[in-house]
């Protein structure tokens, strides 16, 4: 069968320096894999190839066996690959229901004219609704975003990311600048938002070594633009060597 998304030998320099050496790798359905490795490694530069957002320098990206090299996230997004950012696309002044609809309408393709009918489009209206309950936002729909906790805006983001029904949904760091009491329910959340909405894959970017080990089928760790360890979380921890030289540490409780 084929991989939702394999890379071959994917190599990236930024001028001369060499961000990604050789990297081939297999997401297939029902994963989660974590991307791992100190700052630096490679993991924002890996992602954005794995999402069409930039050329390898060599190599080659497949999502279901289409070569994505490039290609953007409004095509990628059609293809059924979706990326949540971090913050980035919250714009502060829309509601949580003009946020979520954002998504919703570029989903069902019709025109961004039609926005300002939203109110009108029943159909629109309930598909927000249901995304908004998923994340447990039903209750903030007409709060602007500004006004979210920083956990409520992370969801959000994976909320609009959710919207647009990927099949593949790439998370970088979704609970940064969350306290550590929240980390867990958020990831619980899209845990479970992922599997009510049918997501086959997930891909996480992810510091907390807590989170990375209760949550990832595996776990692809970047060493200076390596594959250092491709494993499942209990073989990745019981190697002192690789995790010192991913976090320096063995995490608590492994
Ligand atoms: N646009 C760029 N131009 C030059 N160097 C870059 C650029 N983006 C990232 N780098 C370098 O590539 C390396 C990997 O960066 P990045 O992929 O962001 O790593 P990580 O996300 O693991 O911290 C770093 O040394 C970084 O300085
Ligand atoms: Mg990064």
């Amino acid at each position: 069968m084929t991989a939702l998304i394999q890379t071959y030998a994917v190599s990236k320099a930024y001028e001369t320096f060499v961000a990604l050496s050789d990297v081939s790798l297999k997401v297939e359905s029902g994963e989660l894999v974590s991307i791992v490795g100190p700052n630096g490694a490679g993991k924002t530069t890996l992602v954005n190839v794995l999402t069409g957002l930039l050329h390898p320098t060599s190599g080659r990206v497949e999502f279901k066996g289409h070569d994505i090299a490039g290609i953007g996230p409004v095509r990628l997004s059609k293809l059924g690959m979706a990326r949540a950012f971090q913050l980035v696309h919250i714009f502060p002044a829309l509601t949580v229901a003009e946020t979520i609809a954002t998504a919703v309408v570029s989903q069902t393709e019709k025109s961004l004219s039609l926005f300002a009918s939203l109110s009108g489009d029943a159909a629109i209206r309930d598909r927000v609704r249901e995304v908004a309950s998923i994340f447990g936002l039903e209750g903030k729909l007409e709060s602007e975003a500004r006004l979210l906790s920083q956990g409520e805006k992370k969801l959000l983001d994976i909320a609009s990311a959710f919207a647009l029904v990927p099949e593949v949904i790439l998370l970088d760091e979704p609970t940064s600048g969350v306290s550590t009491g929240d980390k867990h329910g958020i990831m619980r959340t899209l845990v479970d938002a992922a599997k009510k909405a049918g997501v086959k894959a997930i891909i996480l970017i992810e510091h907390d070594m807590d989170l990375v080990a209760e949550y990832s089928s595996r776990i692809v760790a970047l060493q200076e633009g390596r594959v250092l360890a491709d494993l499942p979380p209990k073989e990745f921890f019981a190697d002192a060597d690789i995790v010192a030289a991913i976090v320096g540490k063995k995490p608590q409780g492994i």
